[in-house]
């Protein structure tokens, strides 16, 4: 009996030495999804990436966010919005691409404001990078922040969105929240495209979440509802997320580890290959236009060299490889 005990917890031992080994990149157990990495502070953007569109133009130039008097009730809403605002006529309107911010109103002002949180350079420079003469390592444009302004633009929500109120908040936990942006903003500093996750089943393993004007949304909701607010959860909120179908994703290295001196050649060749098909585009359009060559390739070769926080994974994919969904996700209760 004891030796049979002391046999059944020799093999429980190695079995978890076995996993520890089977999920670690490092030696030490891997996290999933693994966490967003933050910042001490943003740095300045690098002067190669050039914005086309000048970020936050209606904000002040600090980012500084007006204060509430402390007795005020500050409504909050959702806002939701087409990403290309039909100009494109409505060849892409099946896929719902929807930008999400939020709106605040003071009733002892009757002022709005509106917050939310995107890319520097847009969203081709944060989903693919730049391959430069000269230089080895991919570069990436790939910062986003928040942006918080005055006013909120009714009719462009209101036509083919969304607007209605989801929750209301004192003063004083509108201030606490604007102090959080502020902090939110410095230390989460660059755009992530895509979530990936082990299949489309509802509770399958998730290896990387988004960083997106979504997620934007959903840390806000969280953090208004850890302050205090009251939501109203009647109202449905989905978000449109970019989905990567993989297996357990291997942890491959940094920049210099890869394409370093003492890189891997091999490898720095086969990722620079990889982003040579994918170069960035400059909008959702183009974007989901190619999503039928990403596809294409992607499904052929099963290979996805993932960037998160820095640092490049191998994806092996599975099918369905990728997706564009509109799912809920409630608000927070
Ligand atoms: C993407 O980055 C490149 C390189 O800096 C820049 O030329 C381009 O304008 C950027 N695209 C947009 C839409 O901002
Ligand atoms: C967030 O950071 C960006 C980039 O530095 C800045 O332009 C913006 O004003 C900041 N937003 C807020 C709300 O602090
Ligand atoms: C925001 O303020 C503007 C200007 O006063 C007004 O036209 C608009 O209806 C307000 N929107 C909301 C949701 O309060
Ligand atoms: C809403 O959609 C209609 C029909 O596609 C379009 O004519 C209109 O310009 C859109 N409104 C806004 C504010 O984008
Ligand atoms: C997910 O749920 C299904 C049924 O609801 C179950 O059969 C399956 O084992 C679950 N998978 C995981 C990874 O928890
Ligand atoms: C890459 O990783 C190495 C070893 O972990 C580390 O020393 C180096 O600072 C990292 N480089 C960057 C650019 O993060
Ligand atoms: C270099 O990367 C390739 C994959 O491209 C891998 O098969 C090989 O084992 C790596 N070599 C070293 C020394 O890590
Ligand atoms: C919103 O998400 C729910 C559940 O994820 C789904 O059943 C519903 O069809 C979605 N609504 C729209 C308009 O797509």
């Amino acid at each position: 009996m004891g030796g049979h005990w002391r046999q059944g917890l020799r093999s429980v031992l190695l079995l978890s030495i076995a996993c520890v080994s089977l999920h670690s990149s490092n030696g030490f157990l891997q996290k999933w999804p693994v966490p967003y990495k933050r910042f001490e502070f943003r740095p300045k953007t690098d002067p190669y990436c050039q914005a086309k569109y000048t970020f936050c133009p209606m904000g002040n130039g600090d980012g500084s966010i007006p204060v509430m008097k402390n007795e005020d009730i500050i409504q909050v809403y959702r806002l939701q919005a087409p990403v290309w605002e039909f100009k494109y006529g409505d060849l892409l309107g099946h896929f719902k691409i929807m930008h999400d911010a939020i709106g605040f109103r003071s009733s002892l002002t009757g002022k709005n404001y509106t917050a939310e949180w995107y890319e520097l350079f847009q969203l081709g420079n944060c989903t693919f990078p730049h391959l430069r003469p000269n230089m080895e390592e991919p570069f990436w444009c790939n910062q986003g922040a928040a942006c918080f302004y005055e006013g909120i633009d009714d009719d462009h929500w209101k036509s083919n969105g969304t607007l209605v109120p989801v929750a209301s908040m004192s003063g004083v936990m509108f201030n606490s929240m604007a102090k959080w942006i502020k902090e939110d903003n410095d230390t989460g500093i660059y755009y992530q495209t895509w979530n990936v996750r082990a299949s489309p089943e509802f509770n399958s393993s998730v290896w990387f979440d988004s960083y997106d004007c979504a997620s934007f949304v959903l840390r806000t909701y969280q953090k208004l509802f850890e302050l205090g607010a009251t939501f109203n959860r009647k109202v449905q909120t989905n978000y449109t997320r970019l989905l990567l179908y993989s297996g357990e994703p291997a942890f491959l290295g940094n920049g210099t580890e890869i394409f370093g001196q003492h890189g891997n050649k091999s490898l720095a060749l086969d990722i620079r290959k990889f982003y040579f098909l994918l170069r960035p585009h400059q909008s959702w359009k183009e974007l989901l236009l190619s999503i039928l060559d990403i596809y294409y390739k992607v499904a052929v070769d099963k290979n996805f060299y993932f960037f998160y926080n820095f640092e490049y994974w191998y994806l092996p994919l599975k099918f369905p490889y990728i997706k564009v969904v509109y799912d809920e996700i409630p608000l927070p209760s």
